[in-house]
């Protein structure tokens, strides 16, 4: 039977959600946050899985109005201070994978907080993808594998991926309804099996999340074999 150990999520379709509603795209990345905690608190509890990925902010992303980014930014505050006490009750340790040196001292300083506070829980990592693209990611691995003298294989380059330490992704989702990977976990969702739900991401709710582990268990998962 498949073990969903590591579930990787593209939330997507936060400012159709509030367009939809005739609101403002960063009221949709409210409700969006709302979700997240949501499904943080399901995650934590489930037997099951150890790892959640969340893709919050792509290195793409920067391409968006200023006003949006600053939103996110202080959304993404916000919700660390608010939520630390959502880790400590479910056991959640929290990490982050992406470039931080891109983000305001204030909120680099608030993510290194919620990570060293929550540091020693183990019943669910959640790991935030931030300023995440995976073709950096790989980059940045096979940097650090030349500077050792290394031979660049698949080995070497996967084990210096900031990403290995959370191991492959066995359910990779993308809510919203696209059916594209727009540069998330490319490496570690290699074997990954893949999911697109047509809901908004701030409609997204732990039932359907249910749905989708039942029916990654009736997926017969081959890696190569017979
Ligand atoms: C995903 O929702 C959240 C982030 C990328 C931060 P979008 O903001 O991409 O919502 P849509 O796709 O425009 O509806
Ligand atoms: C992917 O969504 C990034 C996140 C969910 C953080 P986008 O909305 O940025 O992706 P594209 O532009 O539709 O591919
Ligand atoms: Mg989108």
């Amino acid at each position: 039977m498949n073990t969903a150990r590591h579930i990787a999520i593209i939330m997507d379709g936060n400012g159709r959600w509030a367009k939809q509603r005739g609101m403002k795209r960063i009221k949709g990345h409210e409700r969006g946050a709302e979700v997240v905690r949501n499904l943080t608190v399901f995650a934590a509890d489930h037997p099951e899985i150890e790892v959640l990925t969340l893709y919050a902010f792509s290195t793409e992303n920067w391409k968006r109005p200023g006003m949006e980014v600053d939103f996110l930014m202080r959304l993404l505050k916000n919700y660390l201070e608010k939520e630390t006490e959502t880790y400590l009750r479910n056991g959640v340790r929290f990490e982050t994978i992406g470039d931080l040196s891109r983000f305001s001292p204030a909120l680099q300083k608030q993510i290194e907080k919620t990570k060293e506070i929550t540091k020693d829980f183990t019943r669910l990592t959640q790991v935030l993808a931030l300023n995440y693209g995976s073709m950096d990611e790989i980059a940045r691995s096979a940097a650090r594998v030349c500077e050792q003298n290394l031979p660049i294989t698949a080995e070497t380059l996967g084990a210096e991926l900031e990403s290995a330490r959370f191991g492959p992704v066995d359910i990779l989702l993308r809510t919203g309804g696209e059916q594209r990977l727009s540069n998330f976990l490319l490496w570690q969702s290699a074997y990954a099996e893949l999911f697109f739900s047509p809901t908004l991401w701030p409609d997204f709710t732990t039932e359907e999340l249910e749905e989708i582990i039942a029916q990654f268990k009736t997926r017969h998962r081959r890696f190569g074999g017979i």
